[in-house]
């Protein structure tokens, strides 16, 4: 949570800051700041209470000619959105100013301790301007004095401080694993950012700063430290991401645009990956392990928060099938308190589109700890998961803005399928034919998908008929359950309509108390082995005037005067279903959220990339 840029080099730094908070506002949007070098004896100072466009009419024609500040874009934790919560953080004196992202535990504590006068705002982050401030007015050097404060500061967080009196200069540390900082280093200048998103426009050329590393830097030089300020040695790295695809072209929300990608999503998860001639499944790229190493495996865990662990639900099904290897999944931040039973036969995969997810970061740590091998499935080349990890399968879905994940579901469900047949063949379990099969069939995604994209005119209308409803339940069986819990996530995150996704077995014992007339329950009814199951399930919400949206294999009418609503979903691989079935589930709630007038790019009390527990 919470957007962090700055910049220092030749060109005017105000717009390029703000451009970089438009890019990082998905990440946090209550309230968002700026900090200029306004001559070197002040700042200048700019805060506003809620989106980005309210700093940016506040700043209109008073933005001074510097050529280095700092900028960010704030995901409440301390203090409610304020103009005075609002980064940049100040001391007494105006002479530090400090922007940060994730928890300082013990500020409270620190507080106590090193204030150096009133405290402006309720925040953790003010009290770090405070210990900077006293540290400097004693002579101490401003990167110095930051690894002061990070080794009192508990926590995982990030943060930049500037010191009026050294304009242009820079100094930021990583502590834990809350949101990264990437520099990027461009001609004559230099920029820093919680994600690539912001420095794109400007430089490919990009080094991330680990935890415990800070980083010191002006237009032309950088340096690294480590927090016993230690130089270290940091190799820039040159990325291919294409800014453009950041944009929303068309469509008149990110979320529309990216559910569109779908289908560009999985191809580019495959590439490479799925192979014909002859049919089979080639992780060798991206996963250096062998096949007494995937023999030698007993078990699998797969973790992941929200739509991730949607994700790995349905991987758990491939895990199962195709390695035969027990599988079960986990919440990230459950897990990490079971004390769980891990060793080093035992294969973590952990799947996160964003990949600074802070509880899966936890869960991975405690693998760390157990030696387990660990895969992860992430969107975000250089994210501290795939750092973490022994290998990393990337999603290359592009960017995704809209806080709904969407696109990053297909394209890990995609790779856990992949995964899944890759461990089969290693370990033996998989019958040439069957890889052949699967491969044919994941092959046919791309189109299945765009299919499922031309069922928009029908969700629409849908969509007008169930707008008003206060609750939604979702049902499904085997790989429809994963499907019906991301249906029910993706409807109340987008449009705030309570809704709720169940195993259809359990429906009868408790949830069928709530159904009426006015209870609408989407059931994903495809043509698999629990097919007649889930029908009965429908006529018992029938039964008690429940309507009922079913989601049903393409050509199938047996539900027609069963349920009210029919969905003919297209024509895929039943082991694949869930890969398409999310797309009209995505639309339904897309629909559904515009209807009602919801900020759908950017939903209430959420934030793209969860980096406090
Ligand atoms: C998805 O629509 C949600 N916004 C959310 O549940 C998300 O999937 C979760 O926060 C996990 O994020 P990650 O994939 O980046 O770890």
């Amino acid at each position: 949570m919470c957007g962090i840029v700055g910049y220092s080099g030749h060109r005017p730094a105000g717009p390029i800051l703000l451009e970089g908070l438009r890019r990082l506002e998905y990440r946090g949007y209550d309230s968002a700041g700026l900090a200029l070098f306004d001559g070197d004896r002040q700042f200048y100072i700019a805060h506003a209470t809620g989106k980005l466009d309210a700093l940016v009419q506040r700043v209109e024609g008073t933005l001074p000619p510097a050529t280095s500040g700092i900028g960010h874009t704030r995901w409440a934790t301390h203090g409610e959105p304020s103009d005075r919560n609002a980064h940049p953080q100040l001391d007494p004196d105006g002479t530090i100013a400090v922007i940060h992202n994730g928890i300082i535990e013990n500020f409270e504590e620190l507080r106590a301790r090193y204030a150096r006068g009133p405290f402006h705002s309720e925040t953790d982050t003010e009290v770090l301007a405070h210990m900077l401030a006293g540290a400097v007015e004693r002579g101490v050097d401003l990167l110095d004095a930051l690894r002061g404060v990070v080794a009192e500061a508990r926590g995982a967080y990030s943060v930049v401080a500037v010191a009026v009196g050294e304009p242009g200069r820079m100094v930021a540390a990583r502590a834990g694993n809350a949101g990264g900082i990437v520099i990027g280093t461009g001609e004559g200048e230099h920029l820093l950012a919680s994600d690539l998103g912001a420095l794109l426009p400007h430089t490919r050329r990009v080094t991330f700063l680990e935890p415990g590393e800070f980083v010191d830097l002006c237009a032309d030089s950088v340096r690294y430290v480590d927090i016993e300020g230690h130089e270290l040695t940091k190799t820039i790295e040159v990325l291919p991401y294409d800014p453009v695809s950041a944009v929303k072209g068309p469509y008149k929300h990110f979320m529309l645009k990216e559910i569109h990608e779908q289908p560009d999503a999985a191809l580019n998860a495959m590439r490479g990956r799925y192979l014909t001639g002859p049919l089979r499944v080639d992780l060798s790229g991206d996963i250096p392990f062998d096949a007494a190493w995937a023999k030698a495996l007993t078990r699998v865990v797969l973790v992941g928060m929200g739509t991730s662990m949607h994700s790995a639900l349905v991987g758990r099904h491939y895990i199962e099938r195709f390695a035969r290897l027990p599988a079960e999944v986990d919440n990230s931040a459950e897990f990490r308190y079971r004390g769980p039973v891990l060793d080093e036969h035992t294969l973590v995969i952990s799947v996160a589109q964003s990949g600074e997810t802070v509880d899966t970061l936890a869960a991975m740590d405690e693998a760390k700890r157990a030696g387990c091998p660990q895969i992860t499935i992430c969107n975000s080349p250089g994210a501290q998961t795939t750092r973490v990890a022994n290998a990393t399968l990337l999603m290359r879905a592009g960017p995704e803005i809209a806080v709904a994940s969407t696109k990053t579901m297909v394209a890990s469900m995609v790779l856990l399928h992949a995964l899944a047949l890759y461990l089969g063949r290693l370990r033996g379990t998989l019958a040439p034919d069957v890889e052949a099969q699967q491969v044919q069939a994941a092959l046919h995604l791309p189109a299945a998908i765009g299919a499922a994209l031309n069922l928009g005119g029908q969700i629409e209308v849908l969509a007008d008929r169930y707008a008003d409803s206060r609750d939604f339940l979702f049902l499904g069986r085997g790989l429809g359950y994963p499907a019906a819990l991301e249906g029910a996530l993706k409807l109340k995150e987008v449009s705030y309509i309570h809704a709720e996704g169940y195993a259809a077995g359990e429906m009868k014992h408790g949830p069928i108390a709530l159904i009426d007339d006015q209870f609408p329950t989407v059931a994903l009814a495809p043509r698999d082995d629990v097919f007649d199951k889930m029908r009965s399930n429908i006529e018992q919400i029938r039964a008690r005037k429940g309507p009922v949206i079913a989601l049903v294999s393409a050509g199938d009418r047996s539900l027609e005067g069963v349920a009210t609503d029919i969905v003919e979903m297209p024509e895929v691989d039943p082991l694949l279903t869930p890969i398409v079935a999310v797309v009209p589930l995505q639309l339904l709630s897309y629909y559904i959220a515009t209807r009602r007038g919801a900020d759908v790019d950017q939903p209430r009390n959420l934030a793209k990339t969860v980096t406090v527990e």
